[in-house]
């Protein structure tokens, strides 16, 4: 059975523009409950090992290093079905392939710097979360 929350991250591109507000109340439009969030700058060490599944991958350096530009802001949302329906709200990787509407399209500039990060399975969502957040700030 599909699990009920999921992890997102505003990014800093988004976070340090002021659209940080805005994409919460996008999400909270679409039904989700934050159950906990935090805004902090990651470091490389945290980056890195968030991020380790890409570690291979050419955009790995420059993923980590936008990653640790500035503050982000991390956020555990609930809603049925969470995981595909944050997917679905926040739309495709790459901005310009993103539906109207979606929070990439409105607010991403790039596919590096595409303004959110959302977990893609039940599994990863559960270890995102406990990435940044304890079991008390989870209940
Ligand atoms: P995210 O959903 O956080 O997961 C991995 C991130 O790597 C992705 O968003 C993008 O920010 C980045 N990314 C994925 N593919 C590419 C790519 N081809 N070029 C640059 N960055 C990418």
């Amino acid at each position: 059975m599909a699990g009920n929350r999921t992890l997102t991250i505003i990014k800093p591109d988004a976070f340090n523009s002021g659209k940080g507000g805005q994409i919460i109340a996008h999400l909270e439009k679409a039904g989700f409950k934050i159950i906990a969030t935090r805004v902090m700058r990651l470091t490389e060490s945290q980056a890195s090992a968030f991020y380790a599944v890409h570690r291979e991958r050419p955009f790995f350096a420059p993923l980590v290093r936008f990653m640790t530009s500035g503050k982000c802001m991390p956020v555990v949302l609930e809603r049925s079905d969470a995981v595909a329906a944050l997917r679905t709200a926040i739309g495709a990787t790459d901005p310009a392939e993103a539906e109207a509407g979606t929070v990439r399209k409105l607010y991403a500039e790039s596919k590096e710097r595409n303004a959110i990060h959302a977990s893609d399975s039940d599994e990863n969502a559960e270890r995102e979360s406990r990435f940044f957040f304890p079991e008390s700030e989870l209940v």
